[in-house]
């Protein structure tokens, strides 16, 4: 890819993934610096839907971008400056090659999930939706794709509607013909994992029945990207937002990808610098795709450390990757059985992915986070941003144990004693 304007660059093809050595958690903890620092407890991490660790891969890589061309990209014409365009491109390329995007035009880089969201709700939204048309949403949505359309239907006069969650933590997809029957429906917005029940939603149907009726498919893959094989051309997707810091890279870096035609069409997000062709006084036109949506200074060296985590990933293998998280779930909800009192939220292992959120009898979460904290164990509890979704299933707050590819069994183990110790702690 070369810059259409500016500064003209050669971007280095994707290198072939190294060849694969056999999935073995034990060794890929060990490349995590994080599990290796000395501390008074070990660290069982049980919170990587929140956010993953990150291998040295990952830290080498943005401390190599740093340490030998930190440059601003597509602007200077010199050394450093061209190496460190052609690492941010590269980097692109590796992650649309990852969701095989039919091409990097199709990749904008954002800040994270919520502001891809953002911004096709402003970009497309405001420019193709208007008063009297629908939206379709699910009850299990993270706020990060239900409140940027609250705000566009109050702007707009839209009306939103949600796809049901039955008692079992599944979409009820009985009720999506007759949510899209009237054809006013503009959009279908779905998560792919949920990242508090785990179920792995079947989207490749639900885009099926949007497009029959006309309407779009966006996905949040917040929670599958980093964790099982996506194919954008074959899920029948228009937009899918994910995020880096969850996929073994930093913080910082996100990821749109759209369907070439429809970023084209969409006016800008941000204005400012180098999302521009040319500027005047009176007006300005735009720059090509992806560029016209990246405004500003981007994440550089957050965009290295994002393609650097795609190779990690890919040198372990999604599909083992995503084996893995199934078999912790399976197993945690086996091992779970065992501990009187306890509910899991969320349908059968089978069904989800590595992810567990349960209620502990009237023990509120906050209060079991923190006593499986005193025994080195990292969950989250509380609402996981899906306060509708915890309202439907008649709890507040939740806690939730989340795998990556780095997790092994023993702090399965140490979940389930901090769990008994939380109920002898709470019955006195
Ligand atoms: N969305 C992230 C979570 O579920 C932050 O914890």
């Amino acid at each position: 890819m070369t810059r259409a304007s500016g500064v003209s660059v050669a971007i280095p093809e994707v290198r072939p993934a190294a060849p694969r050595a056999p999935f073995d958690p034990e060794v890929v903890r060990r490349q995590f610096p994080i599990f290796r620092a000395a501390r008074p407890k070990p660290l069982h991490y049980l919170d990587s839907a929140a956010t993953s660790q990150k291998p040295d891969a990952v830290l080498a890589a943005m401390d190599r971008y740093y340490s030998t061309c930190n440059a601003n990209i597509h602007r200077g014409i010199y050394g450093i400056a061209e190496e460190a365009t052609a690492a941010y491109e590269d980097a692109r390329r590796r992650v649309a090659r990852f969701v095989n995007a039919a091409s990097p035009r199709e990749l904008i880089f954002t800040r994270n999930s919520t502001e891809a969201i953002n911004l096709v709700a402003y970009a497309w939204g405001r420019s193709q939706i208007k008063a009297g048309d629908a939206i379709v949403l699910t009850e299990m949505e993270h706020h990060s794709n239900l409140v940027p359309w609250q705000i566009l239907a109050q702007e707009r006069g839209v009306e939103l509607r949600f796809i049901p969650v039955t008692g079992g933590g599944e979409l009820d997809l009985a009720a999506l013909p007759g949510l899209l029957a009237d054809g006013r429906v503009k959009l279908v917005g779905v998560v792919h994992i949920s990242n508090v029940l785990g179920t792995v939603n079947p989207v490749a149907e639900i885009a099926r029945q949007a497009h029959a009726a006309q309407a779009l498919l966006l996905l949040d893959a917040s929670q599958s990207v980093p964790h099982c094989p996506v194919d954008v051309q074959a899920l029948g997707c228009d937009f899918m937002a994910f995020t880096g810091h969850k996929l073994l890279g930093p913080t910082g870096i996100g990821a749109l990808w759209a369907r070439r035609a429809l970023l084209e069409a969409m006016p800008p997000f941000l204005g400012g610098g180098e999302m521009i062709r040319e500027v005047k006084l009176a007006g300005s036109q735009w720059n090509e795709l992806p560029w016209k949506f990246e405004a500003g200074t981007m994440a550089i060296a957050e965009a290295v450390g994002f393609g650097a985590a795609i190779d990690y990933l890919e040198s372990l293998g999604m599909e083992h990757v995503f084996a893995h998280d199934k078999a912790l779930a399976a197993a945690t909800m086996e091992r779970l059985r065992e501990v009187p009192d306890l509910t899991i939220l969320g349908p059968p292992a089978a069904k989800r992915g590595g992810v567990v959120a349960f209620t502990l009898g009237t023990i509120h979460p906050h209060d079991v986070a923190t006593v499986l904290d005193d025994e080195g164990v990292a969950v989250r509890a509380g609402h996981h941003c899906a306060m509708p979704l915890h309202e439907k299933l008649g709890v507040p707050a939740s806690a939730r144990a989340s795998f990556h590819c780095y997790t092994v069994p023993a702090e399965i183990d140490a979940l389930v004693r901090g769990l008994h110790r939380a109920r002898k702690v709470f019955a006195s």
